[in-house]
């Protein structure tokens, strides 16, 4: 079996349907269920044997080291995260605690468990890390995108937890031969992404007639991945990844953000016209994220090169999809704004 983390967020839980849908090797999926972890994302598999899921932290060094031990996996695809650029500025305590510590425990308990193996077992074990293209700070107008020898330029306190634990991963690789391998990725869409995210956060407040906050002058550029395109990316390079190695994933798909609202507000027009009128009459100018990054563009060509993999929606295509599910899964999105989400949206947006 493989163990996962952080398999009920966002991407996680994308990734465990996804490998589930494509193979039967059993998933144990370990979860803190934060505010951004939902078990309703994994409800196709509460019967499912193949899908084995622990409530627990990756800072827990005692549980990890019983559930390796029981479990046995052959390999870790580590997502377990703090995510949110915004709450990292309001709160940085927690992306340190889960994105440096845990990621260390995390490596410390596969360490230990590494070592028990007997030698193919130990020589096909893998550590997947996930982590992200913004650790390599903002780029220029018109700079080349992020290779993966770009230095590492972390600028909020999200970027820098992230860099920090792709550095440990390195570390444990480099000093003790742990079999490590590292993506990092621009910014992903899909279905279940937690709406304090730009993009389900416009289709959510344009549904609901409610204004869609764009910071700044909204020509902040990210590149913007399918997640699905994303989690077969991830197959792809624990599968056939070189030891060690790092693979930036793109979507070779950059935008301004305003571009992105405009689009979702487009899309909506069409699919759920409002009578009250086109939805970018909600669009609304607010003040900047603070260390807002400019630009984001990755490089994917080691990716495709040595592994053969490309993402396989156009951005076109996936944004249709994804407002599409979010039109058809109205349920979800009412379960997710709780009293939480309620207040997070007031600390973020009331005084901008
Ligand atoms: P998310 O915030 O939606 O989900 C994170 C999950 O981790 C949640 O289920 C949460 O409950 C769980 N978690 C948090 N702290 C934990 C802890 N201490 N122990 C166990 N579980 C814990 O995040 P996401 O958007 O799905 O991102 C997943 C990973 O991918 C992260 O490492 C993130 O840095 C990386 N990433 C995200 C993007 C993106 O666009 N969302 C892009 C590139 C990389
Ligand atoms: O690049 C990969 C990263 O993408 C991941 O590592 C992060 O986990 C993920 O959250 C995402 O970070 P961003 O900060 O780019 O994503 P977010 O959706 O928060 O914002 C995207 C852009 O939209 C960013 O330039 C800020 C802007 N924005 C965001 C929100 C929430 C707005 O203009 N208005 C908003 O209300």
């Amino acid at each position: 079996m493989i163990l996962v983390t952080g398999g009920a967020g966002f991407i996680g839980s994308n990734f465990v349907l996804d490998w589930l849908g494509q193979c039967d090797e059993p998933v144990l999926n370990i979860d803190a269920l934060t505010y951004a972890g939902n078990l309703a994302n994994l409800a196709s598999l509460q019967d499912d044997a193949r899908h084995v899921f622990v409530h627990g932290d990756i800072t827990d060094r005692a549980l990890l080291d019983r559930l390796l031990a029981e479990h046995r996996p052959r390999a870790i695809v580590h997502f377990a995260a703090e995510s949110h650029v915004d709450r990292s500025i309001h709160g940085p305590g927690a992306f340190m605690k889960t994105n440096v510590d845990g990621t260390f425990t995390l490596l410390e308990a596969a360490r230990g468990f590494w070592h028990t193996l007997g030698q193919a077992d130990k020589a096909a074990f893998r550590f997947l890390h996930v982590s992200t293209d913004e650790v390599y700070g903002s780029l220029a107008p018109g700079a080349p995108a992020f290779t993966e020898d770009h230095p590492y330029e972390p600028n909020s306190p999200y970027s820098a937890s992230k860099a920090a634990s792709d550095h440990l991963v390195r570390a444990w690789h480099h000093t003790y031969g742990l079999p490590v391998l590292t993506t990092n990725c621009s910014n992903n869409y899909g279905p279940y992404h937690f709406p304090e995210k730009l993009i389900p956060l416009m289709i959510v407040n344009a549904l609901a007639g409610k204004p869609l906050p764009v910071y700044g002058d909204g020509q902040q550029i990210r590149d913007w991945l399918y997640v699905r395109d994303h989690c077969s990316a991830i197959r792809t390079v624990l599968a056939r990844g070189r030891l060690g190695q790092t693979y930036n994933v793109g979507g070779w798909n950059e935008m301004a953000n305003l571009d992105i609202v405009r689009t979702v507000c487009g899309l909506l027009d069409e699919l759920r016209p409002d009578p009250a009128g086109p939805y970018s009459r909600l669009i609304t100018f607010v003040a900047d994220r603070p260390g807002h990054d400019r630009r984001y563009a990755i490089d994917a060509r080691r990716i495709e090169r040595e592994l053969g993999w490309r993402p396989a929606e156009t951005f076109a295509t996936g944004i249709r999809k994804t407002v599409q599910w979010y039109l058809d899964h109205a349920d979800w999105v009412a379960q997710v704004q709780s009293g939480a989400y309620r207040e997070w949206v007031a600390t973020n947006y009331a005084a901008r």
